[in-house]
């Protein structure tokens, strides 16, 4: 087929600025070398190489490491960036805390977690003029674009910061999995291994003693960490943010179990789990605010265990996970998500579309407007808790002898 007159102009063009490219890398003597590289990158279709700032937000996950050193890697290797690292998610942005963000940073960090940025619950909005200090922090360091990774407290921010002028693409990172916008957050996956590992583990020692354990596990909004791991780990009962419960007819699930000879119970319980009694408030440990208005969360499982034991008369035990799931290595799906999303994350600055988030929609990286992402948290999916429904104790039309 022949190529149209356009396209042979366009390929005609191309390789002569690339070659011109070639000689002015060489030569950065050459008057044109500017206009020839950004004509190089032009017909690539993508901006020409940046001064690019990164950060990490929020609770830390397993993973974060990994999605940095795939940005860096890719903008410093395929587009020759330079990274400037915010330290402490947005208070570095703020405070003007920062780290140079080279190869040899990134060097050895795959399968380290937490993260080489550090990370804190910042929110300059709340700030008097704490946007526009950070728009003045950035540009004081030339910043052209920034890359924030985190949940959805560090998405609303990049969201205020997009709307007074920030070039920014969001990474999702949260062990809870409840962005809205994406399949899968990084983290979530290496949260339900070491949870599900904890929950084989209590198994053992719940089925020597003849005893009820309780299990809980993070997740503050939706249950996505137990519903995965109690279904992986064969909880008999699972408890979750999206589903007040009734904590008699929890105790009539455990009481049938055992008339039916079963000599141990597991349940896994959300730490933002509901006693409907208790009109949808969650259980706290702190009632003190984060600056994104979040309380600490904690303690139902051991109210829940004091209740099972009172109501069956079982022996019961709590073990709270905290922040063991947040913890360690990465998963091998963790590691290839983040990577994939790092990816994403650095070829969508070049593509020069900003105010977008990256996501993984079925088996894709897509983007998606940072809006969305923010808007609500994610519910785990009904389907789940059909599945887990339907591998528990119906509860019985005539209870079970109390
Ligand atoms: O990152 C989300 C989360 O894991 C929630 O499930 C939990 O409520 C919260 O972090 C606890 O965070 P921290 O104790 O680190 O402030």
């Amino acid at each position: 087929m022949r190529e149209s007159n356009f396209l042979h102009k366009l390929r005609v063009l191309r390789v002569s600025v690339v070659n011109d490219f070639r000689l002015s890398t060489r030569d950065s003597v050459l008057p044109n070398a500017e206009i020839s590289r950004w004509l190089y990158y032009l017909c690539r279709g993508v901006l020409p190489n940046m001064r690019i700032g990164i950060l990490t937000g929020g609770g830390d996950c397993p993973g974060l490491n990994a999605v940095i050193r795939a940005v860096v890697r890719k903008g410093i290797m395929h587009y020759d960036d330079e990274f400037v690292g915010f330290m402490e998610g947005w208070r570095g942005v703020y405070e003007n805390k920062t780290m140079d963000v080279d190869m040899d940073a990134i060097s050895g960090i795959l399968p380290r977690g937490g993260t080489i940025l550090r990370t804190s619950r910042t929110n300059p909005a709340k700030r008097e003029g704490g946007l526009q200090h950070c728009m003045e922090v950035l540009r004081a360091n030339r910043v052209e674009a920034l890359v924030a990774i985190g949940g959805d407290d560090t998405m609303s921010v990049a969201q205020r910061m997009y709307e007074v002028g920030l070039k920014v693409v969001g990474v999702p990172k949260t062990i809870d999995n409840d962005l809205m916008g994406t399949d899968f957050c990084f983290g979530f996956d290496t949260a339900v291994n070491t949870a599900t590992e904890a929950i084989d583990r209590v198994h053992t020692t719940a089925e020597a003693h003849q005893r009820v354990m309780v299990v809980e596990v993070m997740g503050r909004d939706s249950g996505w960490i137990a519903m995965y791991s109690g279904i992986a780990g064969g909880a008999d009962v699972i408890l979750i943010p999206e589903r007040p419960f009734d904590i008699e007819e929890v105790a009539e699930r455990i009481r049938m179990r055992h008339a039916r000879g079963r000599y141990f119970s597991i349940i896994v319980v959300a730490e933002g789990a509901k006693f409907a009694k208790d009109g949808n408030a969650p259980v706290v440990t702190d009632m003190g605010k984060d600056e994104f208005g979040h309380v600490r969360l904690g303690g139902i499982g051991q109210i829940l265990a004091n209740e099972i034991e009172h109501r069956t008369g079982l022996e019961t035990r709590n073990v709270v996970l905290g922040h063991i799931q947040r913890g360690g290595t990465p998963s091998a799906f963790d590691r290839v998500l983040a990577s994939r999303y790092g990816i994403g994350a650095i070829d969508q600055v070049h593509k020069g579309e900003f105010g977008v988030m990256v996501a993984l929609r079925g088996t894709d990286i897509v983007t998606i407007p940072l809006i969305d992402a923010i808007h609500k948290t994610r519910p785990v999916d009904p389907e789940l808790v059909e599945v887990a429904m339907g591998l528990i104790d119906p509860i019985p039309a005539v209870p079970v002898n109390k």
